[in-house]
Order: structure tokens, then C-alpha cells, then sequence
């Protein structure tokens, strides 16, 4: 009965965290990461698509501690200046952190 309760409790925010995080994954790592675009590059969908609902579900932690680091970063893949707000990134990682606590329910 707790965990039903406590389920029903988590469940919204953290589709609402896995939202926003996707927001802010579309607008910088979408480019490659999104299946379907022109751009898109067959080994970065290995790794996660943006189209797939639960996109963070085939991740290791390695990669999640890896995606986070490369927001952290002020170059993007290709070079370019990236600057993703101390909140975005604070964002992207309680997004990580509920997504690898929902995985061992
Ligand atoms: C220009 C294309 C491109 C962009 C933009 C891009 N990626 Fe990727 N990414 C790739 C490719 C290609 C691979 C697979 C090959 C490799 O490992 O480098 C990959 C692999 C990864 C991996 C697995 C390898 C590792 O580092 O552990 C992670 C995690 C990752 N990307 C996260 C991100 C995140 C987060 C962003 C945005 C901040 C991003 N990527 C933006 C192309 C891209």
C-alpha cells in the first residue's frame, strides 16, 4: 500500500522531469539523437532517440554521467560554443538520478 501511494506520488513529477528534460536534450544533443532527422546519426540513436518515450531507459550510468558532463561542457560535439544554464543542468541531472532510482523499482 505505501509504495501504491508513493508511486501514484512520483509518477507525475517525473514524467514532468523526463519532459523537461527532453526539452532541453532536443534543443541541444537533438540534432543527432532524434530519429528520423536528416541529421541524425545511427550510433547516437544506439545510444538514445528522443522519439522513444522513455528515451534515458537503454542508458548506463556511465552515459548519463557522460550526457551530463557534455551539457556541462562550453563546446558542443561539433566545436561550437554551447553555454547550458547551471539550472538546465542541475535540471538534466535530477532527471538522471529519477530515471536510474525508477529503474530499480
Ligand atoms: C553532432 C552529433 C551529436 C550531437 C549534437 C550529440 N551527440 Fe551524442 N553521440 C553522437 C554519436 C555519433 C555518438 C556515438 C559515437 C560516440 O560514442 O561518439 C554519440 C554518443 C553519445 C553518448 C554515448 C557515449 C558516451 O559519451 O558515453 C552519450 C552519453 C551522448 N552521445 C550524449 C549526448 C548529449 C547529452 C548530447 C547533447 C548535450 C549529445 N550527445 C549531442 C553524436 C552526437
Amino acid at each position: 500500500m505505501f509504495t501504491l501511494i508513493a508511486t501514484l506520488l512520483t509518477a507525475e513529477p517525473y514524467i514532468e522531469l523526463r519532459e523537461q528534460a527532453r526539452t532541453l536534450l532536443q534543443a541541444e544533443c537533438g540534432s543527432c539523437h532524434t530519429r528520423g532527422l536528416e541529421t541524425a546519426k545511427p550510433k547516437a540513436l544506439a545510444v538514445f532517440d528522443l522519439t522513444r518515450s522513455e528515451f534515458a531507459d537503454g542508458m548506463t550510468l556511465e552515459q548519463l554521467e557522460s550526457a551530463q558532463w557534455r551539457l556541462a561542457s562550453d563546446l558542443k560535439e561539433n566545436e561550437q560554443p554551447r553555454a547550458v544554464s547551471k539550472a538546465e543542468q542541475a535540471l538534466f541531472k535530477r532527471f538522471a538520478e529519477a530515471a536510474l532510482l525508477r529503474r530499480k523499482r
